[in-house]
């Protein structure tokens, strides 16, 4: 009887587009009552990058994705799937992102679509790819976090003008016989339960568009900054805490800790918790703010471009956002390092 062989989802590449613009604190202070002093101290963020008022998520989407393309040496006639994990997409309803960024990177008569998992949509989209190649069904997927967060985001409230930026992230991730290159494991959960700690009440079917929606500000994404801080502290040390004992992997063993860039002090409880060095943990929030779904690709590129990032080292990355979300992921990057 034959056999078929073990097929494993491996991360092939990395890119990511952040745009021009910046908006500093210094910007901030003239818009809100706040000062570059509070936000340091309180988030980390320096600055975060805005896109043009006629860049889109897709625009952004779709530099990310040449760029991820390019560096992973697969033709384009090669991928058949492209995902897409954005809360803010081009248009809310249809088509989704992922059809237009496929249109726009010249990929026609693909399986192409939309996730929404708001902050850990990028792990979400690694636990789909996955699925489909161990399964068989696929063999390069294109992957990619985007977000436009500005147009969500009421600049007079300084509870949550302060914290988002825009940007994008997108990796190829491609089938391998070679089980040293796959995804070693992932896990991605939500809770329902604590939807209302962040959320954009409209436009949707529970409040379509209306000067209503437009008078309430319902279009704005609302927080519940302070009770999402303290469950994201929670649950991100747990998930990673997890995940290492069940792959009995010690902390001292990650060389790359990447998890999602929403607050500097969200990100130090964790890395104390669980006992990792400063060398050990990424850290972008300061120059890009929290960028959603765009976050973790956005910060494993950037580890890319410094050289930082080598073939075959332990990536863990750990996520938690609207929804509520949060998934992590164990696995080496098997693509080439920008040295190589
Ligand atoms: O990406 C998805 C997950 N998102 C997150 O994980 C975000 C989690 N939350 C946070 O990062 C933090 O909760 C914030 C940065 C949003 C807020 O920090 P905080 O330490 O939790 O502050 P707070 O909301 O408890 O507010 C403390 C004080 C309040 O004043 P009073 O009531 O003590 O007088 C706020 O009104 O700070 C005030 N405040 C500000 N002051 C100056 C809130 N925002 C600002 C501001 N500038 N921008």
């Amino acid at each position: 009887m034959s056999q078929t062989k073990p097929v494993y989802a491996s991360f092939r590449s990395i890119g990511a587009y952040v745009p021009e613009k910046i908006l500093s604190n210094a910007d901030l202070e003239k818009m809100v009552d706040t000062t570059d002093e509070w936000i340091v101290k309180r988030t980390g963020i320096k600055e975060r990058h805005i896109a043009a008022e006629d860049e889109y998520t897709s625009d952004m989407a779709a530099k990310a994705c040449e760029m991820a393309i390019e560096r992973s040496g697969i033709a384009k006639d090669e991928i058949d799937l492209i995902l897409c994990a954005t809360v803010t997409p081009d248009y809310f309803n249809m088509p989704s992102t992922a059809c237009i960024i496929s249109d726009k990177i010249g990929i026609r008569d693909v399986q192409a679509f939309d996730i929404s998992a708001a902050c850990s949509g990028f792990v979400y989209l690694l636990s789909i790819a996955k699925a489909f190649i161990e399964s068989g069904m696929k063999k390069n997927v294109l992957i990619v976090g985007a977000e436009k967060f500005s147009s969500i985001v009421d600049y007079t409230d300084r509870g949550t003008c302060i914290l988002f930026g825009d940007g994008a992230g997108a990796a190829m991730v491609s089938a391998t016989s070679n089980k040293e290159e796959g995804i070693v494991d992932l896990h991605a959960s939500a809770d329902g339960s604590y939807a209302d700690f962040l959320v954009t009440p409209a436009p949707g079917a529970i409040h379509p568009a209306s000067q209503q929606v437009i008078d309430e500000g319902l279009n704005f994404v609302q927080m519940k900054g302070n009770e999402t801080f303290k469950l994201a502290v929670k649950t991100l040390t747990k998930d990673v805490k997890e995940i290492l004992a069940k792959n009995e992997i010690n902390s001292d063993d990650i060389p790359h800790f990447i998890p999602h860039q929403a607050n500097y002090r969200i990100i130090k409880a964790v890395g104390d918790a669980l006992k990792m060095k400063e060398e050990q943990v990424v850290l972008t929030v300061g120059k890009y703010g929290n960028t959603s779904a765009a976050s973790i690709p956005m910060a494993i590129n950037d580890i890319w471009e410094s050289g930082r990032l080598q073939t075959g080292e332990l990536m863990l990355l750990d996520t938690f956002g609207g929804g509520l979300t949060w998934a992590s992921a164990l696995l080496p990057f098997a693509g080439k390092a920008i040295n190589q």
